[in-house]
């Protein structure tokens, strides 16, 4: 057996994927993990952190080229922690995120269930509608951009190709206004210094965008003369708003958010809906594969106009308000008090009086609910990566509603809970796969789930 030592380089095989993207093979029947590498690569391999039966390697040369392989385009694609999948064809990319489905349900859901091909973007570039920007210093220069893979070393940015060019030519105006300005970046690391984050988002159907200023403490001099050079440069920003985080998290948005410049929302819409978006609420980033999963959500509950429905998890109301002139009533549920106000908003934006929106966990909420409306007819599931509380859960099954539409951007806590809910005697249909985030690992799902 080969001694097994860090330093040492091996030519390995490159087999398969990890659900990080980093590519797999083996060495004497251990597996060794290496960046940068897709299955098909043929690779000299060192040896970098080793552990009993498996190691972490890193590419020192590539030998023979995955036929899945494909030019990195962008200049940042070796160093920022968004796109872990820049290197690989997008039709392979599709491929694996379908197998990543297919082995979270057999593996963690133990579910033999249909996973059907995933339903990508013809043209997968500029999809983001939004960017959460890092600020620090590096070398004294003012930096803002993205992590750096595996740090909080910030990489600053230049260029994106999978976010819309506005939040780009925003993020680099806002750059060079911010040292114009001497504007103190935050410093991770001694807590101290002023701008955290700058978070920016982007209507598609407007071509608007919002920008949210997260700063350590309150008080923050420049703020109205950078918003003066920033709304004279980028006519395209209607909404400025300051949100003050004092905390030692990662957690981006501090609890207050004041919008203190133009409008209180940022308008979008999504096929025939026009949704408000307050600066801290959930929208999802991808509008065009919204729609495709949206139609979905509606395409699966095979609606006949007299169901009511619930939509949990509902952000601003999002997905309720689109099947709304389909249906007899929606009622959504949401913790984020600002997204149901928004999603209050919503429905009287575009006249739909049919849906009602309640603020809490929807593991409290939904008995209530149900003790008030009784029978109900579907119920869409929405929640955050972690998936649904089993209270919740046991509640739906205890309850028989009849259809549930899963929607989910983890197929790990997907399968947990739709093994949670066969276990109480629902049928889980085929998982539809859509990729809202192309050239990352991440994949979202569409799961109906039926009662026997
Ligand atoms: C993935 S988003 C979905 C939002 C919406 N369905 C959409 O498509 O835009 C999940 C939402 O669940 C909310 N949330 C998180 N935990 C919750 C809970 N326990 N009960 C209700 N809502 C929750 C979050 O604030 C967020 O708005």
């Amino acid at each position: 057996m080969t001694n097994w030592q860090v330093g040492q380089e091996h030519v390995m095989e490159i087999t398969g994927l990890s659900h990080e993207a980093t590519g797999v093979g083996r060495i004497d029947g251990r597996v060794v993990f290496v960046p940068e590498t897709i299955p098909g690569d043929r690779a000299l391999v060192r040896l970098v952190h080793l552990k009993k039966s498996l190691g972490f390697g890193e590419m020192v040369d590539l030998l023979r080229e995955s036929p899945q392989r494909k030019e990195r385009s962008c200049p940042h694609a070796l160093t920022c922690g968004g796109c872990q999948l820049q290197h690989m064809d997008y039709a392979a990319q599709l491929s694996w995120k379908r197998q990543q489905v297919v082995s979270a349900m057999e593996r963690i859901g133990g579910l033999n269930v249909e996973v059907l091909p995933v339903l990508g973007m013809e043209k997968p570039y500029c999809y983001r509608n939004k960017a959460q920007l890092p600020l620090g210093e590096v070398q004294g220069e003012l930096v803002m951009g993205f992590f750096r893979k595996g740090s909080h070393d910030i990489v600053d940015l230049e260029s994106c190709e999978i976010q819309h060019p506005l939040l780009t030519r925003l993020a680099l105006v806002l750059k060079r206004t911010l040292k114009e300005l001497e504007v103190e970046p935050y410093d991770e690391i001694n807590h101290v210094g002023l701008l955290r984050h700058a978070v920016l988002r982007v209507s598609f159907s407007e071509e608007t965008l919002m920008l949210v200023l997260v700063t350590r403490t309150a008080h923050f001099p420049a703020r109205t003369e950078l918003i003066h050079r920033l709304t004279q440069e980028v006519p395209e920003l209607v909404s400025v708003a300051h949100n003050v985080n004092p905390g030692v998290t990662n957690v981006i948005l501090g609890p207050q958010t004041r919008v203190v410049w133009g409008e209180p929302y940022l308008m979008d819409s999504i096929g025939h809906v026009q949704y408000a978006i307050s600066p801290g609420s959930f929208f999802q980033v991808n509008p065009k594969q919204t729609k495709v999963l949206y139609d979905l959500v509606r395409e699966k509950m095979q609606l006949d106009g007299g169901e009511t429905l619930f939509d949990l998890y509902c952000g601003a109301g999002t997905i309720g308000l689109y099947l709304a002139s389909q249906v007899k009533a929606v009622l959504g549920v949401e913790t984020f008090a600002r997204a149901v106000h928004d999603a209050r908003y919503n429905a009287r934006l575009n006249r739909i009086q049919n849906a009602q929106f309640y603020q809490g966990k929807a593991e409290d909420v939904l008995p209530k609910l149900l003790r008030l409306h009784g029978p109900i007819d579907g119920v869409i599931l929405d929640p955050p990566r972690k998936g649904c509380e089993r209270s919740l859960l046991e509640t739906l099954i205890e309850a028989e509603i009849p259809a549930i539409v899963y929607v989910s951007c983890n197929p790990a806590t997907l399968a947990r809970d739709l093994a949670r809910l066969a276990s109480g005697g629902y049928t889980v249909g085929h998982v539809q796969p859509v990729d809202m985030f192309p050239w990352t690992r991440h994949v979202e799902c569409v799961a109906l789930i039926t009662r026997l």
